[in-house]
């Protein structure tokens, strides 16, 4: 069994679609350990705790500076265990620390065909609003490893999605997440799991 720790910073859907896949069956070899976030206020904590999985937060505030934070998030995820971290919605930079840490063991869902609408600044809702303001016709989500640049690592699996006229970004958000990131972040794990893509 493959161990998973899913970081985590809001709604959590996406944690909800790995959930989901692993109780249909569609994940094999692997289960989820803990799921960690920053944000207390997390709706995925409950969402874990729904499964019996254990929720942690960390959050920065609870620390006096950004070392301090980055060395309890590296401790934090050590101590789950975990072969694979799954990064669904996680608002923070992850630290080199981390990275180097868990080198090739680390993927992030990002709601957007990359390299467009990605890196500093670009996560959330403001993917979104990039991508009306730009005027582009397809947008959609990508997987891949993460690595020290924002959003720069190895791309895994890529999944498009119409952008229709009279879009707000909420809508373009659910859309893409309907069409794109529940379907492919699952995928790319199932896959991890089962071998046929290779953890670093
Ligand atoms: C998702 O759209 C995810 O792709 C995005 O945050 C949302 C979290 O939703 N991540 C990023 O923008 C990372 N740069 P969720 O909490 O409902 O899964």
């Amino acid at each position: 069994m493959l161990k998973i720790a899913v970081c985590v910073s809001g709604g959590g859907t996406n944690l909800g679609a790995i959930f989901d896949a692993i109780d249909a069956g569609k994940i094999k070899n692997g289960e989820i350990v803990s799921v960690i976030s920053n944000n207390p206020g997390a709706y995925a904590l409950e969402r874990a705790k729904a499964h019996g999985v254990e929720a942690k937060c960390i959050s920065p505030k609870d620390f006096g500076n950004r070392e301090d934070f980055n060395v309890a998030l590296l401790d934090g995820l050590k101590e789950t265990g975990a072969d694979l971290v799954v990064l669904a919605g996680f608002l923070v930079n992850v630290p080199a620390e981390i990275i180097r840490e868990f080198k090739g063991r680390i993927i992030n869902i990002h709601p957007s065909l990359i390299p467009s609408f990605c890196g500093k600044g670009y996560y959330g809702l403001k993917v979104h609003e990039g991508v009306l303001e730009r005027g582009v016709k397809v947008t959609g989500a990508t997987v891949h490893f993460v690595d020290e640049g924002i959003d720069t690592g190895k791309i895994i699996a890529q999944k498009a999605v119409d952008v229709l006229e009279g879009d707000t970004p909420k809508v373009l958000q659910q859309r893409v997440m309907e069409q794109a990131e529940w379907i492919i972040l699952p995928e790319t794990i199932a896959k991890i799991c089962n071998g046929e893509i290779e953890l670093g």
